[in-house]
């Protein structure tokens, strides 16, 4: 008997909803941390167009490339054995027409092996999903707060308070799953909206800031284990301290190397 785990598929993430589990999701960048959240049963692994601001410092997601998704998403993908993976379109590579969708996403699944991408935007992305997902690529929706469009939004703020924006919003939701999506991204939406649009969809929801209602929770991993501390919005929970545990180990190796008690003799080669 093997002891690989089955890979999970987009037809396994909607059938947690139905069975009612909860969809443990994280971003990932790397095939380090992607090998630790799969052996810690992550569920969903998504290779973040995040990666620009965590990892590449840049200030917005809207400079990813797809070079550059595809490189983090190989890596990603070569690491993991059972979650899904799922790949961030970025900025560009998917807004123009359905066909350049359709080219960029399919290069995405021919490149890196992963099984699925996300891309950002409601009833307007329809008619792409549909272009996408009738050529055989699963799609994750992503309504509510989409960075892509933080330009647009005039900040990271939460979405859908207004009576009119929560109706465009449930519109968005419903316009995703009828396109054809598998699952969809609620970030920063009020809870009782999101639990209301978690109710009305047979796909599953991924939260980020939209409260307990939803299947599902997505964090990035480097905010929740507490590499990025002057990120504190209010949804996050850190669950660890790497900025300064990563600190520590760093003072102790200098401190080390500079009172010549690294390397000691048993780092040594005969
Ligand atoms: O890019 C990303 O990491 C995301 C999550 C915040 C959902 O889209």
């Amino acid at each position: 008997m093997s002891d690989q785990p089955k890979p999970l598929t987009t037809l396994d993430v909607v059938a947690m909803k139905r069975a009612g589990k909860k969809i443990v999701s994280l971003t990932a960048y790397d095939a380090l941390m992607a090998r630790m959240l799969d052996a810690s049963g992550v569920d969903l692994i998504l290779v973040g167009d995040s990666v620009n601001q965590v990892v590449a410092g840049r200030p917005t997601t809207l400079s990813a490339t797809l070079d550059q998704m595809i490189y983090h998403a190989r890596a990603v993908q070569g690491a993991v054995r059972r979650a899904l993976v799922v790949v961030d379109l970025p900025f560009l590579s998917y807004q123009v027409t359905p066909e350049e969708a359709i080219r960029n996403a399919g290069r995405v699944l021919q490149e890196t092996d992963a099984a699925a991408v996300k891309l950002e935007g409601g009833v307007t992305m329809g008619p792409t999903i549909r272009a996408l997902v009738d050529r055989g690529i699963p799609v994750m929706g992503h309504v509510g707060l989409t960075p892509q469009s933080v330009h647009a939004l005039g900040g990271y703020r939460v979405q859908g308070r207004e009576e009119g924006a929560a109706a465009r919003l449930l519109a968005d939701a419903h316009a995703v799953e009828e396109a054809g999506a598998f699952s969809v991204v609620l970030e920063l939406v009020p809870s009782a909206l999101a639990a209301r649009v978690t109710k009305e969809l047979a796909i599953p929801t991924v939260g980020i800031g939209a409260g307990a209602g939803c299947d599902g929770q997505v964090l990035v991993l480097p905010d929740m284990l507490g590499m990025n501390p002057a990120f504190t919005p209010k949804f996050l929970k850190r669950y660890a301290d790497l900025d300064g545990t990563i600190r520590a180990a760093v003072s102790a190796y200098a401190e080390d190397v500079r009172a010549g008690r690294y390397p000691g003799a048993e780092h040594g080669f005969e």
